[in-house]
């Protein structure tokens, strides 16, 4: 079976209302046939992107989700369900800095994207290792402990997430992990879904720009990107969904 492919937009906390409404005029038209598009926008934004995108193909996305299912006293915290009441179809989950910046466990993010399939979201699952562990040659195995957690926890539905490859010394550094450096690490991880590995769509994370997607999206185990400062840029985003 063919697996979707995917160009989705990580704003991170990038954006004001009057930016976002030029960007999103622009991306409201990127997706094309074999070409699947997300934005994943601050939740403040999320209503203005919904009314926006209303009758494009773009699937909106969030960048974090509680791990706690039931409403209740969690000051601060937005739960997968309200997502989904939003309008919301995909949701990051484990971004490098969500674990670095608040300490984010492999369980909770396991939780996380077990929370939100619960609520019907599409979770994209975020794994890569530091410069320092890929220094100490322990990438594949920090990759394979993430990737297992969320295994564990969600069994066969894993078929349903996302995957997202980011190498935390590649994240807004403008540095980009080689396409056969992206590639190894793609097959290991499709290893590790294992049966799901078929149909899961991986993505390649870490300042991909115009100028690099074609190389990185030509490698059989990558399936897309997930796009940080790139996405910011209505010209770089488009010519990042067309390399796809
Ligand atoms: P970048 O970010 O494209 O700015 O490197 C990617 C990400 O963190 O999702």
């Amino acid at each position: 079976m063919s697996r979707a492919r995917w160009v989705v937009g990580n704003w991170k906390m990038n954006g004001s209302f009057a930016a976002n409404a030029s960007l999103l005029a622009e991306v409201v038209g990127l997706p094309r046939d074999g070409a699947n598009v997300g934005v994943c926008v601050p939740f403040v934004y999320l209503a203005q992107a919904r009314q926006i995108l209303a009758d494009s193909r773009v699937a909106l996305g969030a960048q974090d989700v509680s791990a706690q299912t039931a409403p209740g006293a969690f000051t601060g915290e937005i739960s997968a369900s309200m997502l989904a009441d939003a309008g919301v179809a995909q949701v990051i989950v484990g971004h490098s800095e969500r674990r670095q910046y608040h300490g984010e466990t492999d369980a909770l993010v396991a939780a996380k994207a077990a929370a939100a399939l619960a609520a019907g979201l599409v979770p994209i699952v975020c794994v890569g290792e530091t410069l320092a562990e890929r220094d100490a040659g322990q990438a594949f195995e920090v990759v394979g402990r993430q990737v297992g957690a969320v295994v564990a926890a969600l069994g066969e539905s894993v078929s349903q997430v996302l995957l997202a490859y980011e190498p935390v010394w590649a994240i807004g550094t403008g540095r980009t992990a080689s396409p056969e450096q992206a590639q190894e690490v793609h097959a290991s991880i499709r290893a590790a879904l294992g049966a799901a590995g078929a149909t899961v769509p991986i993505l390649y994370g870490g300042s991909v720009k115009a100028a690099n997607a074609s190389s990185i999206f030509s490698m059989p185990d990558v399936d897309g990107g997930l796009i940080g400062g790139a996405s910011l840029v209505a010209a770089d985003f488009a010519a990042i969904v067309a390399a796809l």
